[in-house]
């Protein structure tokens, strides 16, 4: 299947010089948002992964059907203020913008073999705070995983060395 055939590419959002990469026109498709999975679970399988997380709100839609084809759980990773329980925060720069991310104290237990999991890989500046926070906990990234890569961002030179960086798509 050619994934990039359901990304929908919209040109100058949200600002000018952006091709955003929608997402949707692949959720809305059942057969490829599966196959998409079924893909992403073949190419991380062999890790041992204990645990799956996500940045919210993307994340959460490939994150989440990861881990239950993994059969593994799923810990959100959250904007502040969304998480109810002791949290550990760090700040990090969007694409454009910048925002912070919190994941629950107990979320991750010393020594889990964790994998993170977004829709997409861009200047890195998520999942480079994601690594951040899991390590906090004692989590090991085993591997990342993501639907898209904009490989002509530094984002997977953010990433840092050390586990396996996935793309399913590269743009
Ligand atoms: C988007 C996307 C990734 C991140 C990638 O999320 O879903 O999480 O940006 O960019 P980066 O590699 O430059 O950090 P966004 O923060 O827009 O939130 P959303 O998923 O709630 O739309």
């Amino acid at each position: 299947m050619n994934f990039k055939d359901y990304i929908r590419v919209i040109h100058d959002y949200p600002q000018p010089g952006i091709r955003f990469k929608d997402i949707t026109t692949l959720l809305q498709n059942g057969p490829a948002y599966r196959a998409a999975i079924e893909a992403m679970k073949a190419a991380v399988e062999h890790l041992e992964i204990d645990v799956v997380a996500g940045p919210e709100a993307r994340g959460f839609v490939i994150g989440a059907p990861l881990a239950i084809s993994l059969g593994v759980g799923f810990v959100p990773v959250r904007k502040p203020g969304k998480l109810p329980f002791e949290t550990v925060q760090a700040s990090y720069d969007l694409e454009y913008g910048n925002d912070s991310l919190a994941i629950h104290k107990d979320a991750i237990k010393p020594g889990q073999r964790v994998l993170i999991a977004d829709d997409l890989l861009a200047t890195g500046g998520t999942i480079a705070t994601t690594i951040n926070l899991i390590r906090q906990l004692g989590g090991e990234v085993v591997g990342t995983s993501f639907l898209i890569e904009l490989g002509y961002l530094p984002g997977r030179e953010k990433l840092g060395s050390g586990f396996e960086i996935n793309s399913l798509i590269t743009y």
